[in-house]
């Protein structure tokens, strides 16, 4: 009886603890929204203004894209585009998404339907001055339904189904660099909000480091000290302006982790995901010891190296599909 009793009592206790630990979760990713988060909208600050030119160029290139667009529409995206390139101008520095933002108002300022435009025409003046210069094609592009095809693998279940979370890999192998800025580059087609792509990954493949960065994660014993090359994965804080955003890094982050994973995948190496669910303590004491940008919030670390001949994984065997997936109704 007494078993019962004290076992229901730690329950209790241990049921409030997370919700104090859940608390101070909350409050300390609300502080380093409020500290780091683009909400000020400095659009001097060069990386706040390339990630806030990307949400109003990125409304002109899908103006850009439709079939039959709306020969009016653009015209506002077109004038935040026009005010954040004219601070570029002044501060002189100027980032990717300027330069795409550039390329994609001359693309909509040169429409048929608004070349003639008076206030199109000074705008176009005005991007004259800036004379910048990109080898690649932003606005919008044709594509086929070859061109979707190209995606298409013969037996997808052979790809998704034969990658495993791998924790120990051949020994003395590490990924090199270029197969390393390989992964990166793929995974980089994710989708992001607005296209901000606001990630950054650190990358290490020497020891000393990768142990003092496992040091901080709860979840790589007795592994971590073998695993040859490691990425943080972290979004910028910098990239969301509405509070209404403050959990798109999350969502931007996990859908890029897991393209780093089939990345690595589709090229023959495996990984381990290594949680950063962690305290606000853990988070600030890993950035005592490595050198991460205040605006860049963790979202996991990645473990990754070439399969051993012979391995063992955990099965992790899924649910049952009616679990998953519904159908949706009307209440
Ligand atoms: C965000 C995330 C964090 C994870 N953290 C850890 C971890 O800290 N340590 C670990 O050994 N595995 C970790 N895993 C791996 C999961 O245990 C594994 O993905 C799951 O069991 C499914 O197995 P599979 O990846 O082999 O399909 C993590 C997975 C995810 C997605």
């Amino acid at each position: 009886m007494r078993s019962i009793w004290n076992n229901f009592l730690r329950q209790k206790v241990r049921s409030v603890y997370r919700l104090i630990e859940g608390l101070k979760g909350f409050l300390y990713d609300y502080k380093r929204f409020f500290l780091y988060g683009g909400w000020k909208e400095d659009l001097y600050e060069y990386e706040t203004r390339n990630y806030n030119l990307a949400m109003a160029y990125h409304g002109l290139e899908k103006s850009l894209s439709y079939k039959r667009r709306d020969p009016k529409s653009g015209w506002s995206n077109a004038e935040r585009v026009i005010f954040r390139l004219k601070i570029a101008k002044k501060t002189k520095e100027f980032g990717y998404h300027d330069v795409a933002a550039s390329q994609v108002l001359y693309k909509f300022l040169t429409l048929p339907a608004n070349k003639d435009n008076p206030r199109g025409k000074e705008m176009l003046s005005f991007l004259e001055t800036l004379d910048l210069f990109s080898s690649e094609t932003h606005g919008s592009i044709e594509k086929t339904n070859l061109d979707f095809a190209q995606g298409q693998i013969p037996n997808p279940e052979s790809f998704f189904l034969s990658r495993y979370s791998l924790r120990e890999y051949r020994p003395n192998q590490i990924v090199d660099i270029e197969t390393v800025e390989r992964v990166i580059r793929l995974a980089m087609k994710t989708p992001s909000v607005c296209n901000r792509q606001e990630w950054h990954v650190y990358h290490s493949d020497t020891r000393e480091t990768i142990d003092l960065a496992l040091k901080f994660q709860n979840g790589n014993k007795p592994f971590g000290n073998k695993i040859p090359n490691l990425f943080i994965v972290t979004t910028d804080l910098k990239a969301f302006f509405a509070g209404s955003e403050h959990y798109q890094h999350w969502i931007d982050g996990g859908l890029f982790s897991m393209s780093i994973m089939y990345a690595l995948h589709s090229i023959g190496l495996a990984s381990c995901p290594l949680n950063w669910s962690q305290t606000p303590k853990a988070d600030k004491a890993i950035r005592k010891a490595l050198d991460i940008k205040d605006s860049h919030t963790i979202m996991m670390m990645i473990g990754f190296g070439y399969p051993d001949k012979d391995n063992k994984v955990c099965s992790s065997t899924r649910r049952p599909i009616n679990e998953v997936l519904s159908n949706l109704q009307k209440k």
